[in-house]
């Protein structure tokens, strides 16, 4: 009784800030539905950052209590036990639903920064339920998978598929679990990751979906996010980069709105984080004022600016996202022209999977 899985983390371009308060808070089901981009790295060499989590887990008569352990530069270090909670937690639905007492040893290691707004814990938590269900036969597809690995972290739900991602708030535990919008690679996006921090982020995001309620935003939030959740399906569907661009970054500073108007305020932003906002928004508006006269007939020099756009989960860590033919002059920008340095910056694609079985164990 023994399997492992690896997971991609995502990017929310529509994202979930804040639980339904209609429903029992343990199950985190959003306010909104949410939409996403599982995503894996180009260049990891240069960054040390591959965005995958790798988990095992193994039931066995020989353990006296569960254990979990994150596996971290060849050590394994014992889950605290806000941690441990967590993934009890999902690991126990599907104990109860196996039927089964064993208790259980998981050891899970990420290939880059832990809780630095990688997501981290989503991509943790969907390797955690598709190696569990392995692990006590019960082979459940991938929307049972959605809602089990939602169970640890909300997000997690749409790091179970691969592409781009649609999840569902619905009104329960059985109806919120996400879904494909599309496989890999049929809308044409691409991302580069600036590195703001790699450290641990100050303020949990299970702190914020508690406070998101106290803004004075957030209803009008909540309303947007579901209206621009169906829009920005449509236009994915559409390969319409320009409106998932705009929808995109508009909710990331709506999210953000509500965050720095919680009580207390939540400021996830550090001046690096601004520095290349604003750089993306100058770029960007450069490329538009190139199109426009070269659009009136008149004559450019040569192309100038690039169509991106940023998004900005819980960390002061940016996604500019772009098309996949303008990754490396995103890059060379972010570099160059605002100055972040070569290994912090992380270029990324589209994952063709969300979690899958592997055969390698990590014990
Ligand atoms: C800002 O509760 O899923 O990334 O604390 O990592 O478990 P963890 O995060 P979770 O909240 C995610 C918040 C977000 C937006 C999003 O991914 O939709």
């Amino acid at each position: 009784m023994k399997a492992s899985a690896i997971a991609h983390p995502n990017i929310a371009l529509i994202k979930y800030w804040g639980r339904a308060l209609d429903q029992p808070s343990y199950l985190n089901i959003p306010t909104n539905d949410t939409v996403s981009m599982t995503k894996e790295s180009i260049n990891y060499a240069k960054s040390g950052i591959d965005l995958i989590t790798h988990t095992t887990i193994e039931f066995s008569e020989n353990f006296i209590e569960d254990t979990g352990f994150l596996k971290t530069n060849e050590k394994l270090v014992p889950f605290d036990n806000v941690q441990m909670k967590r993934v009890v937690k999902v690991v126990e639905a599907l104990r109860e639903m196996a039927d089964i007492t064993l208790k259980f040893k998981m050891v899970s290691e990420n290939k880059f920064p832990t809780a630095a707004g990688l997501a981290s814990s989503a991509s943790g938590f969907a390797a955690l339920a598709t190696c569990t269900s392995k692990a006590l036969n019960l082979n459940l597809n991938r929307t049972e998978l959605s809602k089990y690995a939602r169970l640890g972290s909300g997000s997690a739900a749409r790091s179970i598929h691969g592409g781009f991602v649609y999840w569902n708030r619905g009104n329960s535990h059985d109806t919120s679990y996400a879904e494909q919008i599309c496989e890999c690679n049929e809308f044409d996006i691409a991302a580069v990751i600036a590195v703001i921090n790699r450290g641990k982020k100050d303020v949990t995001s299970d702190v914020g979906h508690d406070s998101a309620h106290s803004s004075l935003f957030n209803q009008i939030k909540i309303k947007e996010s579901q209206e621009k959740s169906v829009e920005i399906r449509k236009a994915i569907e559409n390969n319409d980069f320009t409106t998932v661009g705009m929808i995109s970054e508009k909710n990331c500073l709506y999210m953000h709105s509500v965050m720095m108007t919680s009580d207390p305020p939540l400021f996830y932003w550090n001046p690096d984080t601004l520095k290349v906002i604003k750089a993306v928004i100058n770029n960007r508006n450069q490329y538009f004022q190139t199109y426009k006269m070269i659009n009136k007939g008149v004559k450019q020099k040569e192309k100038e600016g690039i169509e991106c756009y940023f998004t900005v989960d819980a960390g002061p860590n940016i996604h500019c996202l772009c098309r996949t033919e303008d990754i490396d002059a995103v890059q060379y920008f972010i570099q160059n022209k605002i100055g972040i340095q070569e290994r912090d910056i992380v270029k990324v694609r589209q994952a063709e999977f969300g979690s899958k079985i592997v055969e390698q164990h990590l014990f």
